[in-house]
C-alpha cells in the first residue's frame, strides 16, 4: 500500500536514507544556489529540508545574515537539529504554515510536486514569505519530460505525486505573480532530462 510523501521521508530519515539523498542532490542544488543568491547580504530559507545540509551549507556562505529550513518530517528535523543548534528547522507542513518573517530566497529541491496543489504554495510564497526583489528557486526531477522518473510513484510507494510538463510549471511560477521566471535543465545526460531549475523574482 502506498503511503503519504511525509510518511515515506520519516522511514527514510529512520534508515538513514537522507544521506544518499543529499549526495544526489548536491551538485544540482549548488547549481541552484549559484543561478539564485544574490551579491548583497542575503536571508534563505529551504522549504522541504530534508536533514537541513542545505540551510548548514548556506549559512557557511559569504553574505548570508540568516538560514532556516522547514519540513514536514518528524524524523528528518530531529536530524536536523541534532546536528545543528543554531540554525532554526520547524516541523510543520509546508500548506499550512507561515513563516513569523519574511526571506530573500526561499530554496526548494525536489519537494514541489508532492503537493496537491503547487500553484496555491507558490502564490503564498510571492505574496507572504518573500520580501520585495526576493527568488524562489526549486528544483525538481520529477517531470513530464523527465520519462525515467515516471515510475518513481509506484517505485518509492508515494500516494501523492503529481506529474507537470516544464511549461506548466514555467505558468504556475508566471502565475503565482513570478517575474522573470526561468527554467533550466541542470545535469542533463543520455536518457536523463536533468534536474528542471526555475527561478523567479518577486517584483
Ligand atoms: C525528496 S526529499 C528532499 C529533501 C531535501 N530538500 C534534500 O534535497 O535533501 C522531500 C522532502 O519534502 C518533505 N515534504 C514533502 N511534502 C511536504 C509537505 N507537505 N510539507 C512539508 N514537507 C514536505 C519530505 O518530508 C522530505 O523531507
Amino acid at each position: 500500500m502506498k503511503q503519504s510523501p511525509i510518511e515515506v521521508f520519516n522511514q527514510w530519515a529512520e534508515i538513514g536514507k537522507d544521506e544518499g539523498m543529499a549526495d544526489g542532490h548536491r551538485s544540482a542544488v549548488l547549481q541552484m544556489l549559484e543561478l539564485s543568491l544574490p551579491e548583497t547580504p542575503f536571508s534563505f530559507l529551504d522549504a522541504g529540508c530534508g536533514n537541513g545540509w542545505v540551510v548548514r551549507l548556506v549559512k557557511s556562505m559569504e553574505g548570508c545574515l540568516l538560514s532556516e529550513g522547514i519540513d514536514g518530517s518528524v524524523k528528518m528535523i530531529k536530524k536536523a537539529r541534532e546536528i545543528d543548534r543554531s540554525n532554526r528547522y520547524f516541523r510543520d507542513d509546508l500548506t499550512s504554515w507561515s513563516p513569523s518573517q519574511t526571506y530573500d530566497i526561499i530554496h526548494s529541491m525536489e519537494v514541489f510536486y508532492y503537493l496537491e496543489k503547487p500553484e496555491e504554495l507558490l502564490a503564498k510564497i510571492h505574496d507572504k514569505w518573500l520580501n520585495p526583489k526576493g527568488r524562489m528557486v526549486m528544483g525538481i526531477d520529477f517531470y513530464k519530460e523527465n520519462t525515467v522518473s515516471h515510475d518513481w510513484p509506484e517505485k518509492c510507494g508515494i500516494n501523492l505525486m503529481r506529474l507537470f510538463s516544464e511549461q506548466e510549471w514555467i505558468q504556475m511560477f508566471k502565475e503565482a505573480g513570478f517575474e522573470e521566471v526561468n527554467a533550466t535543465r541542470l545535469d542533463a545526460k543520455d536518457n536523463w532530462a536533468g534536474t528542471l531549475c526555475l527561478v523567479g523574482q518577486k517584483s
